[in-house]
Formats: structure tokens, sequence, C-alpha cells
């Protein structure tokens, strides 16, 4: 029989119809003539309540649905008369695929900590908190897929794989497939890259920026949305090695066009969630953060803050707080820095511009000033930095004396600076971490636990 999603059937006023839900078996109940059986398979975070008559049953198949089963169940639509439901099923043919046996299966009925099912990364998708957050997870990306196509942008694919340090962070993942105990060298001593796979150096991506630039010198509105690797050994509840982010990209975009569009960008993500998640997110409002609709509505509801880095220096030193990291003109915020501006002082999203050149990437636009580039933060509460973009520099002198000035060879980026060289026009963009917005919309606290497999240092189980 045809099966039905157990949505559709909760939602079903078919009532007296016979239907066919399958999923796994989170709690049974039972005496000696009736078994109530909660069943989710994932496409809500509602169970759908099975009955059954235990008389009717086989006893020894009945002994086996226990939590965790995978089981179909066939039976009949009825309004329920427990709370909770409108309808359950009163079953008349059980199946069960595969047994968990009581003993071993994890994901018993009292609540597991959040440290505990990172380490059954492999089950925790199960629970009621993490089929929420990956419902809402996969919400987010269709999202951000239909924001930009209704824009008219084209989804590009950038290589993950690249011979370039995008961000001139130097924290990447090197790919190689020279032998590590034993690697061709040259007459002095040095490893020879030459005959490595691609017959040079090369590492994980850390942005697809450099190469959404040149497409947008021709599709004009481009984005990415991939997967980035970072090897910073930062252990933070913000941090991963491996995380996904959005990368648009805009030819004739100056840096406030570039702001409207991270605020109204960042607006429909959230509205979106607001209008299609509700169950998961009145879920995990009540069990996790009590003021998170809350603070999505928030957000719809708010300019963002727009101010410079040198106006935010200023607010920082009048705030009479003692920092960790002692603030003045050309630090780089941290964290404490930038959850002051956006929860104490503002209490709204901040997006800050005119960073000191010294603290940010090469690629940035020089402002007029000589000390400040048009680079673009923008700031959540709860998250810090969700968004980093800028203006590019556009002008081929002024990007090349800012390479030497930093140490990147020119003929490394001949590509990169021919786009200064044919063409050439102002353009922006910004980068979205996307497990950062997952972190804002569904207010976890960790974003070990907005990935379904993180990858952080020490750690790559699964
Ligand atoms: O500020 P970032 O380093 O900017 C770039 O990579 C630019 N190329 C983006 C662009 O202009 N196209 O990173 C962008 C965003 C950050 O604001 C943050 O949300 C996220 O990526 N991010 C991380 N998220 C999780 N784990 C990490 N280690 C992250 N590093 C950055
Ligand atoms: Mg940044």
């Amino acid at each position: 029989m045809k099966r039905t999603k157990i949505a559709n059937a909760l939602a079903s006023k078919e009532l007296g119809e016979t239907i066919t839900v399958k999923g796994w078996v989170r709690t049974k109940r039972e005496n000696k003539n009736v078994a109530f059986l909660a069943v989710n398979d994932g496409s809500t975070i509602h169970n759908i309540q099975v009955v059954v008559d235990v008389p009717n049953f086989d006893e020894e198949m009945l002994k086996s649905v226990t939590t965790g089963a995978g089981i179909s169940v066939t039976g009949t639509l009825s309004p329920s008369l427990g709370q909770g439901q409108a309808v359950e099923i009163q079953a008349t043919e059980i199946v069960v695929y595969g047994t968990a046996d009581p003993e071993t299966y994890p994901l018993q009925k009292k609540g597991h900590s959040l440290e505990f099912l990172r380490s059954i990364a492999h089950l925790r998708p199960r629970t009621n908190t993490f089929g929420a957050v990956f419902r809402v997870r996969h919400a987010m990306a269709y999202a951000i897929h239909k924001y930009f196509n209704d824009k008219g942008f084209a989804y590009l694919h950038t290589p993950v794989i690249t011979a370039s340090d995008a961000e001139g962070a130097g924290a990447m993942f090197q790919v190689t497939t020279l032998p590590l105990d034993n690697p061709p060298r040259r007459e002095d001593g040095t490893i020879n890259y030459e005959e490595d796979f691609f017959g040079k150096t090369t590492n994980l991506t850390v942005s697809g920026q450099l190469e959404g630039e040149l497409a947008a010198m021709a599709l004009s509105e481009i984005y990415t949305f991939g997967p980035t690797f970072r090897a910073e050994n930062s252990n933070t509840p913000r941090h991963l090695a491996e995380f996904w982010m959005i990368e648009p990209e805009m030819a004739f975009f100056d840096i406030t066009d570039n702001m409207d569009l991270a605020e109204d960008f960042l607006k429909y993500c959230v509205r979106y969630a607001l209008e299609h998640c509700g169950d998961d997110l009145k879920f995990l409002n009540d069990m996790f953060d009590k003021e998170l609709i809350e603070r999505l509505k928030f957000i719809l509801n708010n300019d963002f803050q727009r101010l410079t880095y040198t106006e935010a220096i200023a607010v920082l030193e009048a705030s009479g707080k003692k920092w960790e990291f002692p603030v003045s003109w050309g630090v780089d915020l941290q964290a404490e820095h930038e959850r002051y501006l956006v929860e104490e002082h503002y209490k709204k999203p901040v997006i800050l511009i005119d960073y000191p050149k010294e603290i940010k990437a090469f690629y940035m636009k020089q402002n007029d000033d000589g000390k400040t580039v048009r680079a673009m933060d923008v700031l959540f509460p709860r998250i810090g930095e969700i968004i980093g973009g800028s203006q590019r520099e556009e002008n081929y002198d002024k990007l090349v004396a800012r390479m030497q000035q930093v140490g990147i060879k020119e003929e490394d980026m001949w590509w990169y600076l021919d786009t200064r060289r044919f063409g050439s026009v102002p353009h922006s963009g910004f980068g979205l971490g996307f497990e950062r917005l997952v972190l804002f919309v569904t207010g976890m606290a960790n974003i070990r636990d907005v990935i379904p497999f993180p990858r952080t240092p020490m750690n790559a189980e699964f």
C-alpha cells in the first residue's frame, strides 16, 4: 500500500480511511489489552499515535516493537481521544523492518545532553531536537537559493581544490598525493611539488570569492553556496573547520548597495523560517531558548544600525567596560566587542564598515583616507559576525600595490588581475556563514549542533 508521510496523515481530514505510515518508534506504552506507539518519520516534529489491540497481534512480533525499531503500520485513520493530537491510527497490520535492542540502543526515552548526542551524531537526527534543526537547516538552504534565483542571480560552482589563498589568512588544509613519509625533494632539500598531482601546492578553498568575482564580471550577479575549509585551531561555539558559505558577488554594486542586499537577504531568510518552520521553531523555542521567536521577529522589525569602524571604536572606548581584549583604533574586534555593540549598546543588528586596511584582506577597496578599506561586517545578537564582505578594489594599480605590501605574488594571481585589466567595473560582495545563520535561526548555542557531522580540531568522526 502507498505510504502516507506522517506530516500528511496528521493533517488529513479523511477519517475512516485506511492508510500506511512508516517510521521509527519513539515510545511504546502498553498494558494487557492495548499498546500505544508513538511513531515518527522525520516529516514533522510530531509523532503519530498508533493504537494496537494487543490480542489481535502476534505476541513475539509486538515484543520486538521497541523504541528505535523501524516499522510499517497499516490501519484506520481515526479521531484521537488522547490529548495532543487530532488523529491516530487504529492498527490492522504491523510489519517490523528492523528491531533495536533496548539494551544497546542509545536513544532511550530520557532526555540526553547535547554533548552526549554529539558523540552519537549518526543517531541524533532521530531526536526531536535534531530533527527540528536539520529541517530548519534544509529550509534555510532552500530559501537562499530561492532568494537569489528570484533576484536573477546565477548559482556559480567554484572549485573546492585551489592553489590560491583567497583571504590571505594562511589557515589552509593542504591537498597532496605525495607520500608524506618520503616526498620527492629538490637538490636544496625542499619538497618538489612539481611532482605533486597538480604540479604545484594546492589546498582546500577558504572562500569561493575570487572565482566568484571573475564570473560577476560577465554574469553581473552570481552567488556561490558550497563548503569551505579553515585549518584555524579555534575551538569555539562559532567556528568549524568545514563550514558552508554563501557568497554573492555583484557587478556595479557599491558598499551601500552591498549593505542593502545583505540586510534584505538576512531578513528574507528569517521571515522564511518564521513562515515555513513554525512547528520546529516553536519546539526549539520551548525547549532551549524562550526568546527565540521574539528575537527572530525583532530582526524583521528593525533597521540594522550602520556605522563605521572608527565610530564603533569610539562607542567601545566610551562604554567604561573592562575588556578582555583592550580596544583602540586599529585592533581587530573580538566577540566581546561585537556583542556589546549589538546586544547592549544599539540593541539591534549592526553593520560596520570602513575597517583599518591592516586587519582586512588585500582585495578590499581602499578609501581616500589611505588608512581604511570599504569592508563590511554584519553583526548579530548571540552570534557576532554573521557576514563579512566589502566593495572590491577595481583599480589595477592600487590592487597590485596592496598585494605587494602584503606579499602576494602577482604571477600567482594573473587571472584575478586580468579582471582589473579588461573591463574592470565597481563591484561588491559578501560571505554569509551558513551555520551561523542556522545557529541564529534555531537558537542553538553551539555550531556543532547545527551541522550534521561537525569537523573541528581533533574531531573528524563519522
Ligand atoms: O569574513 P570571512 O572570512 O569572509 C570571506 O571569506 C570573504 N571571502 C567573503 C566574501 O566577501 N565573499 O567569512 C565570511 C563568513 C563570516 O562572516 C562567518 O559568518 C563565516 O563566514 N565563517 C565561519 N563560520 C564557521 N566557522 C568558521 N571557522 C568561519 N569562518 C568564517
Ligand atoms: Mg570576517
